[in-house]
C-alpha cells in the first residue's frame, strides 16, 4: 500500500453528523463540537452567546437568568392571565340578555364619545387624552368578547385623539386576531416607530412577517426582541432558533441550486478517494504503455495518472479525463463510469452520479468498489437502507475484500454504532493489516466507546507500525486534545505537518494544520498564531471549507464581526452537501441578523454593553 495515504477520517469530536456521508471528515460536526465541548463564546453582543449544537444555534445568556427573574416573570404572567380574565369577564357583563349584541354595545356606547375626523379639530387637548383612554378600554372590552372589527373601529377613534404606539398595538392585535397580516405588519411598524424597544409590538411584527413567509425580517425583529429582552424570553430565543433554521434552508436551497458543480478541495478529494485501497490499473492501460491520443482508453489512462498525481490542477483533469474516455468509448467501460460517477459524487451531483455507478455495476457486477461507492452516495442521500443492501451485495461477491468491511464500519460510525463499527474495522484488519486508516479508525471508535486505554494502545501500536504515515499523528492528536494534554497534542501535530511537506509538497493535506490552531486557540487563547495556521492552510488549499470555518470562528471570537461574516458565507459557499450549506448559513444569518441589530437599534450598544459587564465572556 501507499505509505502516503490520505483518508476519510470520522473527526473524534462527530457528534450527530448532518451529512450521510460517511468518508467526509465533517466540518460542521467537529466545529458544533468544539464550540459546545468549550462552551466558547461565538459572537459576543454583550451577553448574548450563539452556540451551536447538533440541531442548530441556541442563544442563551452569559448572564444566567437568576430564579428570582424567572419568578417574577411569571408572577406578571399570572397578573397579566387576572387582569384579561377581569376584561373578559368586563366584556361579558356588557352582554345584556335580550338584546341584540350590536344594540347592547352600542346602547353601552352611549357613554362613549363617537370621533372623526373632523369632530376631533374641535376637541382640546384634555378632552382628547380622556375620549382616548375611554375609546382604548372599550377597544379591549370589545376585543376581550372577540368582536374584532368593533375593536378596530375604536381603536381606529382612540387613535384619531391620540396618536400613541400602545394604540397601534393595541390594533394590530385586532388584525393579528384576524389573520390580517399586512395590516399588522403596517400597525406594529408604526407603534415601533414611536417606541423602537416596544417588544410586544416587535414580536407581533415577527410572527406576522412569519406567516407572510418574509423569513429574514422576521429572523431581525425577533432577535432585537431577544436583545431588548436580554434574552429572558423563551418563546422569542425558540423563534429565533426556528427563523435561522427557515432563512439558511431557503437561502441553502437557492444557493446550491445556483452552485456551479465543481470539485471540493483537494484535500477533501483525497481523503474519499484513499479510503479505497489503490487497485492495479485496468490491463493494457498500465502506466508507461502508450496509447493513441484519440482513444478514449487514453483518456481513461491519463484521468488514473492523474488522480495519482492528488493536487486541485490533477483533479480537475482527472475529472475531465473520465468524461473523455466515456465520450470517445472505451474498452474498460465499468471502470470508466465508476471514475466519472465518482468525480460527478464529488462534484455534489449526486443523481447522476448514483446513475453511472448503477450502469458500471451492470456492465461488471465483480467490482465491489461500485458498490462501495454507491452505498456512500445513497448513505449522502439519507437512504440507509439503499447503501446497507449495497455493502451486502458487495460482500455476495467477494467477502473478502476489506474495503466494504471498513465502510461498513463508517456508516455505523457516523449512525454512533460504535460495537458494530469496531466489528467492522477489526474484521477490515483481519484482512488487510497494511491499511493504515482501519487501524486509526478503531482506535477512534474505541475513544468514542470509553475504551479509553485500548484506544491509546492501538495509537501507539500504529506508531510503531506506521511511523512514517502522518495521518496517525493528526488523529492520535486529536484524542491528546480532547484530553485537554495540548503539549503532547501539539507536538504530534507539528510531526504530522513535517510529514505532510516532506511527503506530499504539492497536495498537502491541512487537517494538521487547523487542528494545531485550534489546540493553540483552546490552550492559550493565542488568537495570532492560530490565525496565522489557518491562513497558511488557506494558502494551500484555498477551497478547505473547514480551514475557512475554524477562521470565521477566530474571528468571531476576536469581535471582528464582519470579517467572520464574510468566511461564514465563504465557507457555505465551499461546502458540498445541502446539510452543510445550511449549517454554515445558519452561522452567517445569526452573525448577519445581529449586525443588523445593532446597526438598527444603536441605542441598545449601550444595554448590551451594560450587559456584558454582567456577563462577561
Ligand atoms: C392594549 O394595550 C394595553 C397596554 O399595553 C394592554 O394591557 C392590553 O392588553 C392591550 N389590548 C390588546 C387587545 O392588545
Amino acid at each position: 500500500m501507499s505509505s502516503t495515504a490520505g483518508a476519510p477520517l470520522q473527526p473524534v469530536h462527530s457528534i450527530a453528523t448532518h451529512s450521510a456521508n460517511p468518508t467526509s471528515t465533517s466540518l460542521w460536526s467537529r466545529l458544533s463540537a468544539f464550540i459546545s465541548e468549550h462552551k466558547v463564546v461565538v459572537y459576543t453582543v454583550g451577553a448574548v452567546v450563539v452556540v451551536a449544537t447538533a440541531g442548530g444555534i441556541y442563544y442563551i445568556s452569559q448572564s444566567a437568568p437568576g430564579d428570582d427573574e424567572s419568578a417574577k416573570e411569571k408572577k406578571s404572567k399570572k397578573d397579566r392571565r387576572k387582569k384579561d380574565v377581569k376584561d373578559s369577564a368586563e366584556a361579558q357583563a356588557d352582554k345584556v340578555p335580550g338584546d341584540s349584541r350590536k344594540a347592547c354595545s352600542s346602547s353601552l356606547d352611549n357613554s362613549l364619545p363617537e370621533v372623526d375626523e373632523n369632530s376631533v379639530e374641535s376637541l382640546t387637548v384634555e378632552q382628547r387624552n380622556s375620549y382616548a383612554a375611554k375609546l382604548k378600554a372599550a377597544g379591549n372590552r370589545a376585543y376581550g368578547n372577540h368582536d374584532y372589527s368593533r375593536a378596530i373601529e375604536l381603536y381606529s377613534q382612540a387613535l384619531l385623539c391620540k396618536r400613541d404606539p400602545i394604540f397601534f398595538s393595541n390594533r394590530s392585535a385586532c388584525y393579528n386576531a384576524l389573520g390580517d397580516w399586512t395590516k399588522v405588519v403596517d400597525d406594529t411598524t408604526t407603534a415601533l416607530s414611536m417606541d423602537p424597544e416596544y417588544v410586544k409590538a416587535l414580536n407581533r411584527r415577527a410572527n406576522a412577517f412569519e406567516q407572510l413567509k418574509m423569513y429574514s425580517e422576521a429572523l431581525l425583529d425577533y432577535t432585537a426582541s431577544c436583545i431588548i429582552d436580554g434574552f429572558r424570553n423563551e418563546a422569542s430565543a425558540q423563534s429565533v432558533e426556528r427563523l435561522l433554521k427557515k432563512v439558511a434552508e431557503a437561502k441553502g436551497k437557492a444557493m446550491l441550486e445556483e452552485k456551479p458543480k465543481k470539485l471540493p478541495s483537494p484535500t477533501f478529494v483525497s481523503n474519499y478517494l484513499q479510503s479505497f485501497r489503490p487497485r492495479p490499473f485496468p490491463s493494457g492501460l498500465e502506466d508507461g504503455i502508450l496509447l493513441d491520443e484519440a482513444s478514449g482508453d487514453y483518456h481513461l489512462q491519463r484521468g488514473l495518472e492523474a488522480v495519482k498525481r492528488k493536487t486541485a490542477d490533477a483533479y480537475e483533469e482527472a475529472g475531465l479525463a473520465f468524461e473523455q474516455a466515456m465520450e470517445l468509448g472505451t474498452s474498460h467501460e465499468a471502470t470508466a463510469l465508476n471514475w466519472r460517477g465518482t468525480f460527478k459524487y464529488l462534484r455534489g451531483e449526486s443523481a447522476s452520479a448514483l446513475e453511472d455507478l448503477s450502469r458500471s455495476i451492470e456492465l461488471d457486477p465483480s467490482m465491489t468498489q461500485s458498490y462501495i461507492k454507491r452505498a456512500s452516495m445513497s448513505l449522502e442521500l439519507g437512504d440507509r437502507d439503499a447503501a446497507a443492501a449495497d455493502f451486502q451485495a458487495a460482500i455476495d461477491h467477494n467477502s473478502e475484500d476489506p474495503d466494504i468491511y471498513y465502510h461498513r464500519a463508517q456508516l455505523h460510525f457516523i449512525c454512533g454504532e460504535f460495537a458494530d463499527a469496531a466489528k467492522d474495522y477489526q474484521k477490515s484488519i483481519e484482512l488487510d493489516r497494511d491499511f493504515i486508516f482501519s487501524h486509526i479508525q478503531l482506535g477512534v471508535t474505541q475513544y468514542k466507546m470509553g475504551s479509553i486505554a485500548s484506544s491509546m494502545a492501538t495509537f501507539r501500536r500504529c506508531i510503531k507500525n506506521f511511523d512514517k504515515v502522518p495521518d496517525v499523528y493528526n488523529y492520535y492528536g486529536e484524542l491528546l486534545l480532547d484530553q485537554q494534554k495540548y503539549q503532547e497534542a501539539i507536538e504530534k501535530f507539528d510531526l504530522a505537518i513535517e510529514m505532510e511537506k516532506q511527503t506530499k509538497p504539492m497536495g498537502m493535506n491541512v487537517l494538521p494544520l487547523i487542528n494545531k490552531a485550534l489546540a493553540l486557540f483552546q490552550w492559550k487563547q493565542d488568537f495570532s498564531e492560530a490565525e496565522k495556521l489557518c491562513e497558511r492552510a488557506l494558502l494551500l488549499d484555498p477551497d478547505c471549507d473547514i480551514a475557512v470555518a475554524t477562521m470565521a470562528q477566530l474571528l468571531l471570537q476576536q469581535g471582528k464581526v464582519h470579517r467572520a461574516l464574510e468566511y461564514f458565507e465563504r465557507a457555505a459557499a465551499l461546502s458540498r452537501t445541502e446539510a452543510e450549506i445550511v449549517n454554515a448559513l445558519s452561522y452567517a444569518e445569526a452573525t448577519r441578523t445581529q449586525l443588523q441589530v445593532q446597526e438598527k437599534y444603536p441605542q441598545l450598544a449601550s444595554k448590551l454593553q451594560g450587559m456584558a459587564g454582567l456577563g462577561g465572556r
